[in-house]
């Protein structure tokens, strides 16, 4: 259990959407995708970047990819995969997740890829 955080309740992410939490240094999205939960770190694997401008802000319109509002490349909820954009055939940094108890666990959280 070292190095795990509660970052939210499961509640706190709605279905088909993504939310940002500090731990440690790194921010850490959390994005809730087709009744799965998934972590990763908030770094484009383009520049090295945050992926959002506004809070919160990670979903496409449709709710079906993670966008990086830099220069609009797509990454697959599911695997951090990205699909479209200039970091096509890179993938978003893992972070480990458990839901306990209705609560979001994340970590480790190590340094970006
Ligand atoms: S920094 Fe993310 S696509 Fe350019």
């Amino acid at each position: 259990m070292s190095g795990q955080h509660a970052v939210c309740a499961v509640e706190d992410v709605p279905h088909e959407s993504a939310r940002e939490f500090q731990v440690g240094d790194q921010s850490v999205v959390v994005v809730r995708f087709d009744g799965q939960f998934h972590a990763y770190l908030n770094w484009c694997p383009h520049l090295g970047i945050e992926l959002n401008f506004m809070p919160d802000q990670f979903m496409d319109d449709d709710g079906r990819f993670l966008v990086c509002a830099n220069h609009g490349a797509l990454f697959e909820p599911e695997n951090g995969h990205c699909l479209s954009g200039p970091c096509s055939g890179e993938a978003l940094t893992a972070v480990p997740l458990e839901v306990r108890d209705d609560t979001v666990w994340v970590g480790p959280v190590g340094a970006p890829a």
